[in-house]
């Protein structure tokens, strides 16, 4: 038997699960309980937190462009995803995707995590790159596992997001003051 159904054809998938693929909600997984974890994810999503995650993940933009932050090698660094393009992360590779563009898609493949493998997210300093929240996770459910831990750190007060080596204070909830002091960093100012 066919577990997972017939083929579907998938723009018509795109068009029933349009409303999904736009904020609030943002992305759709095709496929519950299957070994691979295909997930749509529309723009505009703006984020600050970065993911460890202990398997590869696998990109296709094939609609409108995007970008991942990734801090890698002591430095944060930028790769885009333009329109067309297809691309694989190594686990464990921090990554912060940035999608601005209304109306942008990606299909986002992943497999379902090993028993006991952990996913991380964690906030780190837009000044120096230190970590200043990490929260760990048995991930099973993106939609349930997820929403809780974020809300941790959006409730943490101040003094719990600041930088330990610099000072700098994350903003928190606010994903934009972030990338405004990662900027501001990358000018000099
Ligand atoms: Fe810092």
């Amino acid at each position: 038997m066919l577990k997972y159904g017939p083929p579907l054809n998938f723009p018509r998938w795109l068009e029933d699960n349009s409303h999904l693929l736009k904020p609030p909600v943002g992305n759709r997984q095709i496929w519950s309980d299957a070994d691979f974890m295909v997930t749509v994810v529309g723009g505009p999503n703006g984020r600050s937190d970065f993911h460890d995650d202990p398997v590869e993940e696998f990109f296709h933009q094939f609609k409108g462009n995007a970008h991942l932050l990734l801090w890698d090698s002591d430095r944060y660094e930028r790769v885009d995803l333009k329109e067309g393009d297809i691309f694989l992360l190594p686990p464990h590779t921090l990554h912060s995707p940035q999608r601005p563009e209304p109306g942008s898609l990606c299909l986002v493949v992943e497999r379902r995590r090993p028993a006991g493998e952990r996913d991380a997210f964690q906030w780190s300093c837009a000044h120096c790159g230190h970590v200043i929240q990490r929260h760990e996770v048995l991930l099973q459910s993106i939609v349930d596992d997820l929403p809780p831990l974020y809300e941790r750190f959006y409730a943490s007060d101040e003094e719990a997001r600041r930088c330990s080596r610099c000072g700098e204070v994350h903003p928190g909830r606010d994903h934009q003051a972030w990338h405004s002091q990662l900027d501001s960093k990358r000018s000099g100012r």
